[in-house]
């Protein structure tokens, strides 16, 4: 058995003066407690305890070239000495904010934020402003952010959250004013009749659609085929606007995420996590004469820390290496990744656990169930999550970090030895749940 017992003393120390022991809520989720780690280079992650681990939470998407990429942190060393905030702006600004539009589909014009809950709430707020409505459509299991606005409905009790053909808004979090779900309509994810009706319910009233084209938060769920193209055109014919999520598809499922993956251009969309491979950064992309708001009707957006010059810097340097040869280290990521979706599956079948694996290969998820894959979030509530987390448990002793509903991250750094340790420590954990 590995032993945790430094993390378990540290976590008791930390818990003492840090608020709950950690900085974000879903650090708590973490077996045996939250662990302690001092150490990441490429695939791996190394903890006060001495135990490795082959990392696939990769902080949950940024990671996209692995830990400590040697292309980005040279490149942040260079910047430092150049300062870290001007409350101005700076060419590495101009050149970076050139090169998404240059890249990303839909960007007319870029807008720079700290962290993907900023970048949602602006998205929200252009599109309320440029509309003139009030109401933004979010779906079911979808994760936009922890804000008041937002955090709605991402992971609903089924008892509250009514029925499926017409969710009620369920608040997140204690503290949150009930006013804010008035300004909220919740749908089924992967049903266009689903959006379809929800406008009819509130004709005139709804300024945007939201989603995670890929539902990652809620399961990783793939989009039916035309999903994405009918839910653009609804909202085009309602005139609402079309708002893409990218946070974790953006740089991860392709140079150009989801949209370039399924064929779509969002009127907005949010990226944020893997664009600057670890630095903070997040971004909206879109129409411009959307994003003009933001000069022309005076629609505030502002943030201390955005456009800083070391998120500026890692991010053109995440870029360099995530562009060249038009985005080749993807090809080989896709490759390694769907290597280790069939080789789960093939495990789990020869062990005859009941175990599905779906998504994409920079992103994907083990659900266990004898049933289909599921296609929303009431259908991946249904799988079961203790096996899921049994699961979590085993591989973290056979030294493979998942997340404790059995995510899997991706970066260029797993390469197929890293991919074979994985299969090969995963059939034994599996061996455990037969
Ligand atoms: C799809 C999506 N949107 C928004 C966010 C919020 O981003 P941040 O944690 O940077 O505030 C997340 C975070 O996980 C996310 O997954």
């Amino acid at each position: 058995m590995r032993s945790y017992a430094k993390s378990i003393a540290l976590y008791g120390r930390t818990k003492e003066h840090l608020a709950g022991g950690v900085s974000s809520n879903v650090r708590y989720a973490s077996t045996p407690v939250p662990l302690f780690f001092v150490r990441g280079e490429g695939a791996r992650l190394y903890d006060v305890d001495g135990n490795t681990h082959i990392d696939y939470v990769l902080g949950n998407g940024p990671a996209i070239l692995g830990h400590a990429p040697k292309p980005v942190i040279d490149a942040v060393a260079r910047s430092l000495a150049d300062g870290q905030v001007y409350a101005a702006q700076h060419p590495r600004e101009t050149e970076l904010a050139e090169r998404l539009c240059g890249l990303l589909p839909g960007a007319e014009v870029v807008r720079f934020a700290t962290s993907g809950t900023e970048a949602v709430l602006m998205t929200m707020r252009l599109a309320r402003a440029f509309t003139g409505r009030t109401k933004i459509l979010k779906f079911e299991g979808h994760y936009h952010g922890w804000s008041d606005q937002a955090f709605i409905s991402t992971r609903p009790s089924l008892n509250e959250a009514g029925p499926a053909e017409a969710p009620v808004p369920v608040a997140g979090s204690p503290g949150m004013p009930p006013s804010v779900l008035d300004d909220i309509v919740v749908a089924g994810w992967n049903d266009l009749e689903a959006v379809a009706a929800a406008f009819d319910r509130h004709p005139g009233e709804i300024a945007g659609v939201i989603m995670e084209p890929v539902m990652v938060n809620g399961g990783a769920v793939v989009p039916g085929e035309g999903y994405l193209a009918g839910v653009r055109d609804l909202c085009h014919i309602k005139g609402a606007l079309f708002v893409c999520d990218e946070v974790i598809t953006g740089f991860r499922v392709g140079l150009r995420g989801a949209q370039a993956r399924f064929g779509v251009t969002a009127d907005l969309a949010i990226y944020a996590k893997a664009v600057a491979a670890g630095f903070p950064l997040a971004l909206v992309a879109g129409r411009r004469d959307v994003m003009d708001t933001l000069l022309d009707k005076g629609v505030m957006h502002g943030g201390t820390y955005n456009g800083n010059v070391q998120s500026m810097a890692a991010a053109i340097a995440a870029l360099d290496e995530l562009e060249r040869d038009d985005g080749a280290v993807y090809d080989a990521m896709e490759r390694r990744g769907a290597r280790l979706m069939q080789g789960l599956a093939s495990i789990a079948a020869r062990r005859g656990v009941a175990m599905r694996v779906q998504g994409l290969p920079a992103i994907f998820q083990t659900f266990f169930t004898s049933g289909p894959g599921p296609r929303n979030y009431r259908e991946a509530e249904a799988c079961d999550r203790d096996r899921a987390l049994a699961f979590h448990r085993a591989l973290q002793e056979q030294g493979v970090r998942v997340n404790q509903v059995a995510k899997w991250f991706l970066s260029t750094a797993h390469d197929d030895t890293v991919i074979d340790e994985t299969l090969a420590a995963a059939d034994r954990a599996l061996a455990t749940l037969e």
